[in-house]
């Protein structure tokens, strides 16, 4: 009898579970997609994020690119259509991130990159300024300095042999980050000069990597028991502690560096909604955090990713030369400024290309908070997870043309790109929630290029063709090609 009651309750109960959800099967009833096995969905494919582009590769080749699958009880959107993604990018019912990054709230705090509307909209807009141009111009003195001093460790590894180049790239954008947003050079911390700080990032972005695929390591408890949180908190505490250091140079007063008298230079603009009572002082930390580890991780590997197809394509390569050598005829050190950024015209098609074929940040999520109509008629439900798909897009055959898989800065000349869709290419992502720093990127990246492309000639003996890439929230080679550099006169 009890038996019976028990199984009773049961199915009222998923009755009810199936009926309060209605909304959400209809309009995934509307798209194709493997529905994986009941409760779990497809999470068990999902554990391992060294599977997860080819995965999603595979169910785009079998579904097409708006798909819907479930990740145990949650549903998931799958995109990787320009139309969709406009729609999602620009809809203010989607600013929120997925369920899924819950643990960046917890690895980093809660910054620009995960806070939840409304408290996001304010935040974005009180650091907006911080990247407003004239700011932006003011690094460049930064930027010269800086890239000068690159030449130098770059000159060292000129010996002949293959080296590996993404070490030294990231010393060098975290000094320039830290710099150009909390106002001081690390070099003579010890975390940095021995490597550990960027150890520490490394080592907590594999840790989020790696929890944002399962999500019982969003307990302290279940990560204890695992053995992942020992080494998890070691490298957030070290974060924090040095992002934390800064900060109290800054509120001591003990800054002299050449940005601190702008107004809008990041961590002015942050102490000033201190004082104004905006922000908190862990939201100072938080943003900073995110901030500088927004700006130093995907530039440094972009630029050397960059450098890396240049080795591989070496036709591209002497025509990035031929152009840095009209701008800047003498080897060594020059100063590039503003205006010689917007000269390098084939530069940013290369800078461009590279970020649609290694996109620096492959996948993005994002969840609905209210129904959202897309402009297919479709409605949206309110709590749709959504993945969009950046790497796949970026790559797909129907919008670049036979060749989407090979590196060719072609792609983007005006008559090959102009006919495309405004949301087929998207590396800083576009809409309400892009990338704060996308312009800084870009100059500096432009600015660090010229130097070195001027300066050296890249060469490798890896193929492009066993390139194998990771999604480890920013995107990560599997086996890193070295590069070899000669100086040119
Ligand atoms: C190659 C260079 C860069 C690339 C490809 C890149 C890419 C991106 C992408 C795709 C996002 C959106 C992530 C999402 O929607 O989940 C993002 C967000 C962000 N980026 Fe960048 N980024 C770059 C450089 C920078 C720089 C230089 C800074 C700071 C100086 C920065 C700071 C941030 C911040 C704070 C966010 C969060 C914005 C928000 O949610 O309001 N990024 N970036």
């Amino acid at each position: 009898m009890n038996l019976i009651l028990a199984i009773l309750c049961l199915v009222v109960l998923a009755t009810y579970y199936l009926w309060s959800r209605r909304d959400f099967y209809k309009f995934f009833a509307k798209f194709p997609g493997p529905l994986g096995y009941p409760l779990i969905g497809i999470a068990h494919k999902m554990r391992h994020k060294e599977d997860l582009l080819s995965l999603f590769g595979s169910y785009i080749k079998d579904y097409g690119t708006t798909l819907v699958t479930w990740l145990g009880p949650l549903p998931l959107l799958i995109v990787s259509d320009p139309q969709v993604t406009q729609d999602i990018l620009n809809s203010p019912h989607c600013v929120n991130k997925s369920l899924m990054y819950k643990i960046f709230d917890d690895a980093g705090g809660k910054g620009l990159l995960s806070l939840e509307d409304p408290v996001w909209t304010e935040h974005r807009k009180m650091l907006n300024p911080a990247f407003g141009h004239k700011v932006l111009l003011s690094f460049f003195p930064i930027f010269n300095d800086e890239t000068a001093i690159l030449l130098k460790e770059f000159d060292k590894m000129a010996d002949g042999r293959e080296t590996d180049i993404l070490p030294c790239l990231q010393h060098f954008t975290l000094s320039i980050a830290t710099q150009t947003t909390m106002g001081t050079c690390v070099k003579e911390e010890p975390s940095f000069k021995n490597s550990s700080l960027i150890a520490h990032v490394e080592w907590l972005q594999e840790c989020v990597a790696d929890f944002v695929l399962s999500p019982w390591f969003n307990f302290r408890i279940i990560r204890q028991l695992l053995g992942r949180e020992e080494h998890y908190f070691r490298s957030k505490t070290q974060i924090r502690s040095f992002i934390r250091k800064l900060v109290d140079k800054k509120l001591s007063r003990d800054i002299q560096d050449k940005t601190t008298g702008n107004k809008n230079f990041f961590l002015n603009l942050a102490v000033e909604h201190l004082k104004r009572g905006s922000f908190d002082r862990e939201n100072v930390e938080n943003e900073s955090i995110i901030i500088v580890l927004g700006a130093f991780e995907t530039s440094s590997k972009t630029l050397a990713n960059t450098l890396m197809l240049l080795a591989m394509f070496p036709e591209y390569q002497e025509k990035a030369f031929d152009e840095i050598l009209a701008l800047f005829p003498n080897a060594g050190d020059f100063s590039v400024s503003y205006e010689d950024t917007q000269q390098m015209v084939y530069m940013d098609l290369v800078l461009r290309e590279c970020m649609r074929l290694i996109a620096p940040v492959p996948v993005v999520v994002r969840q609905a908070s209210k129904d959202v109509r897309l402009s297919n008629g479709v409605c949206m439900p309110k709590g749709t997870q959504i993945l969009i798909d950046i790497f796949h897009m970026h790559r797909s055959k129907d919008i670049w043309g036979p060749e989407a898989d090979s590196f060719n800065p072609d792609h983007f000349l005006p008559h090959n790109f102009q006919e495309k869709h405004p949301y087929a290419y998207i590396p800083f992502t576009k809409g309400l929630r892009n990338c704060i720093g996308w312009r800084y990127g870009i100059l500096s990246m432009k600015v660090t290029l010229a130097k070195l492309v001027r300066n050296y000639k890249f060469s490798t003996s890896f193929n492009y063709k066993h390139l194998q890439f990771i999604d480890n929230i920013t995107i990560k080679l599997a086996t890193t090609p070295l590069l070899k550099l000669e100086r040119r006169i």
